[in-house]
């Protein structure tokens, strides 16, 4: 959807669109409307008991000279920072999306939050996203009719490249997850990637006879039981220009489908286990974010892609598989394949890279959801800098990340009578085991954190910046992380 900016609102009956903090009179906000319209605004948010909470709306019809026009109070809570501002926007679209209103205004003039106007443009973008492909037979009225923004702010137009860079990366992580597992396979998933290369990312596919020459036993045993071969895509953009010599680097969980394998998930909400890649596209779709906004860093993402199929030549139960670090791992349950896959790829990447700082995302754990439901994704370091660098990143992007620990006593559990690890502990700290597994493929002096990203990247309720469905999650959290740790 284009956006655009102007230095004051046009005078035409596109609808207008005033954030308001909480508490503040619509008179803060409506002086330069005609003062009918003023007045019967400030009469509906009385009427209705519109106080200017997050998100809360009041909407009136009112004459100006170029016809009737729609305007809209929209809240953004008592202090306001750059997410409340997105919210908002988004809330506005969402009531708007298929009103019939083509032209969106935002007027965040009287805003000191900075870039108010294009953080509200940027939450209605983010609002706006669906995937329609698959509708053959949406009837008229169920059709989006927003198709322009317009920002009134003039100032903020040199920088809204930015904002739509990022969100060009959301989009396509949204694309990714949602999209179903007959399409995004392992190949279908590079597919979409591909066209990040005219953005300047430096694209390789390692496929199926490359791993085995590398000996990537525990990615190679998850994908054996489907027909679709696994690939290992890495994206790396130098925006340095080779001034930064080791990129920092992330590492997403891809598993397009997850069945669970021999150990067979139950049928009722399998479909869920679409979205089982969603570490995967979070990492694609920021570097789409920054290669989009031309970052000034060094940055490689590595996508373990495989499908977990209970097929004929699928890994049991007890199976034992060697990874390319050599260490061997008992397959007690191949339905903990997230970490199997990701252990080679993080190996993978700190031998051919050797970064100094690691940051894996996965939809790694259902116990992840139940710790911490669908608000945060869980943060597990070895480096207290680096989770606090990460934590301050989802509090300013509004990609929310908690804390959770690791430690010896943990790792215990993952010992193997047979072999060196095996994978998977007892049934208590099941996410924290599965983060334990993870620890032991990082090497010596790398920095490392582990993001169980298992309860934000799907959410089966709309909020104000994405309907029900793919939430993006990630994608704003990595580019703030690098926007503030590393870059010049
Ligand atoms: N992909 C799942 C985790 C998951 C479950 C993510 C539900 C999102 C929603 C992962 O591969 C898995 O199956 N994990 C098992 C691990 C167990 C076998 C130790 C789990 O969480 O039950
Ligand atoms: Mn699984
Ligand atoms: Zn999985």
């Amino acid at each position: 959807m284009p956006v655009s900016f102007a230095a004051s609102v046009p005078d035409d009956t596109s609808a207008l669109i005033l954030p308001i903090r909480k508490g503040d009179s619509p008179d803060a906000v409506t002086k330069a409307l005609p003062e009918d319209a003023a007045a019967a605004l400030k009469r509906a948010a009385e009427a209705s008991r519109f106080e200017g909470d997050l998100g809360a709306i009041v909407e009136i019809f009112a004459d100006t000279h170029a016809g009737t026009r729609r305007i809209l109070l929209v809240g953004i809570g008592k202090q306001p920072d750059a997410e409340s501002l997105q919210k908002a926007g988004g809330a506005a679209v969402a009531k708007l999306l298929t009103s019939g209103e083509t032209t969106l205004i935002f007027d965040a003039s009287g805003s000191d939050v900075d870039d108010a106007g294009s953080n509200m443009a940027f939450g209605a973008l983010q609002r706006s996203w669906r995937l329609d492909s698959y509708h053959t037979k949406t009837p008229e009225k169920n059709k989006p009719s927003v198709t322009d923004i317009t920002v009134i702010a003039e100032d903020e137009a040199a920088g809204w490249e930015r904002f739509q860079a990022i969100y060009a990366g959301i989009a396509l992580a949204r694309e990714l997850v949602t999209e179903p597992p007959n399409v995004i396979h392992p190949q279908g998933f590079v597919e979409r990637c591909r066209p990040l290369a005219e953005l300047g990312v430096e694209i390789e596919v390692l496929d199926k006879d490359e791993m085995t020459e590398l000996g990537m036993g525990a990615l190679l045993g998850v994908a054996q039981g489907s027909a679709a071969e696994p690939k290992l895509l890495v994206m790396r953009w130098d925006g340095t220009d080779g001034a930064q010599e080791k990129p920092v680097a992330f590492v997403g969980k891809g598993v397009t489908f997850d069945t669970g394998g021999i150990s067979l998930k139950p049928g009722p909400g399998m479909e869920d286990m679409k979205f089982d890649m969603g570490g995967a596209a979070a990492v694609a779709g920021a570097m789409r974010a920054l290669a989009g906004r031309k970052a000034k860093a060094h940055v490689v993402g590595v996508c373990g892609l495989v499908e977990n199929m209970p097929g004929s030549n699928a890994q049991r139960p007890s199976d034992i598989v060697t990874t390319m670090d050599g260490q061997t791992v008992e397959v007690l349950n191949t339905d903990a394949e997230g970490r199997l896959v990701l252990c080679d790829a993080m190996h993978w990447v700190q031998q051919k890279y050797a970064p100094e700082v690691l940051v894996d995302l996965a939809t790694l754990t259902g116990a992840m959801i139940i710790a911490l439901g669908h608000e945060h994704a869980g943060c597990f370091s070895n480096d207290d800098g680096l989770a606090d660098q990460l934590l301050a990143a989802g509090k300013t992007s509004g990609d929310a990340v908690w804390r959770m620990p690791i430690g010896k006593a943990y790792d215990k559990l993952i010992d193997s009578p047979i072999a060196d690890i095996k994978n998977v502990g007892p049934r208590e700290a099941g996410s924290i085991t599965a983060a334990q597994f993870l620890h032991r493929f990082v090497q010596d002096g790398v920095k490392w954190a582990h993001l169980d990203i298992a309860g934000t990247v799907w959410i089966k309720s709309a909020s104000k910046l994405w309907d029900k469905g793919a939430t993006g999650y990630g994608v704003r959290l990595l580019d703030r992380f690098i926007a503030d740790n590393h870059e010049g």
